[in-house]
């Protein structure tokens, strides 16, 4: 019913009319004004600013940037038509993998506002802010797609999320291999793909998505200062979290039906022209020694090729890189 009502006043706020009376809500969900009430009472605690006028009704004061059930609606083929809301969760990752236990449907999307154990890749944890990031697993069943072209599910994100952002905010975002937004050389967000299977076939993939939306300066903790930034912070404005989010869905949708269609060639040829780290000279761990050489390709499965100073060829499948 909550879900409805938030339906029913983004609807509203879509078409200019701004208030929605009570009576009027209680007649088309046959229920009591009383309980109209009650449920408008929830909606403020999950974050929505609903403001009431006597004789009005009900208005949103913030609808681009609510993230409840009801609100974030999108017409795709398979992201996203099952939506989750949590205003606090562990993980939006590890609730994914709960809900794959439990039988959730493909493309199911779980939003948490305030993760209290994000986790990043290698085993770091992730930093972010409730009411001000974007925090979201995606769950997807890719049948048919053999299991050594999962890992290309990170560049498909990344390219969905650039889309997005740049549509959004028209923010230069940066792709940097394997996982990283970046804006201005610092992090703006990051990939996290998990995904599990036989020796052939991939069963299940879980893509989480964090980004540093209306971050302030005051809320980045110290030790991330120097490396990480939002696209408030880059941009000077905030950034209304509900559009882009569902942005980034309806994109993200429309490269993964591409992908199954039509294969990873498209979306690797778009992925090496728009990834900042090919071409130069980065930093990396090989076989727990640093060493350095020069981002020369990306490989049909992801892989970067590096050339190193000793003049080797090494092909990278994950870790950290730095630019040098
Ligand atoms: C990274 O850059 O290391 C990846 C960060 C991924 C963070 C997102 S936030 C939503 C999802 N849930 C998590 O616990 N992690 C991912």
């Amino acid at each position: 019913m909550q879900e409805r009502i938030v339906a029913m006043l983004i609807r509203a706020s879509e078409k200019g009319q701004h208030y929605v009376s009570g009576g009027d809500m209680a007649k088309e969900l046959g229920i009591s004004r009383a309980a109209v009430w009650k449920y408008i009472e929830s909606i403020r605690k999950d974050g929505g600013k609903v403001q009431a006028a006597p004789r009005r009704g009900y208005r949103l004061a913030n609808p681009g940037d609510l993230l409840l059930e009801g609100a974030v609606q999108v017409e795709t083929a398979t992201i996203g038509r099952d939506y989750v809301y949590l205003s606090q969760v562990d993980s939006t990752n590890s609730e994914a993998r709960r809900c794959i236990r439990a039988g959730c449907r493909d493309g199911l999307v779980i939003v948490g506002e305030d993760q209290t154990a994000g986790r990043g890749r290698m085993g770091r944890s992730w930093y972010s802010v409730p009411g001000k990031n974007l925090c979201f697993s995606v769950v997807l069943f890719p049948e048919g797609l053999p299991i050594n072209q999962a890992s290309l599910l990170t560049p498909l994100t990344a390219m969905a999320v650039y889309e997005a952002i740049v549509k959004v905010t028209g923010l230069p975002v940066e792709l940097k291999w394997p996982n990283d937004l970046m804006l201005g050389g610092r992090k703006l967000g990051g990939i996290l793909l998990e995904a599990g299977g036989e020796t052939d076939r991939l069963r299940y993939a879980v893509i989480g998505v964090g980004i540093n939306v209306n971050l302030a300066e005051v809320e980045i903790p110290d030790i991330l200062a120097d490396i990480a930034t939002s696209l408030y912070l880059a941009g000077s404005k905030l950034v209304p979290r509900r559009y882009l989010l569902q942005e980034i869905l309806i994109s993200l949708d429309a490269y993964y039906e591409k992908h199954l269609t039509y294969g990873p060639g498209p979306m690797m040829a778009e992925y090496r022209r728009l990834c900042s780290t090919l071409g130069q000279r980065i930093e990396f761990l090989w076989q727990g020694q640093t060493m350095s050489g020069l981002a020369t390709a990306i490989e049909a499965d992801g892989g970067l090729v590096v050339r190193t100073s000793s003049n080797n060829t090494l092909i990278l499948r994950s870790g950290d890189v730095h630019c040098l």
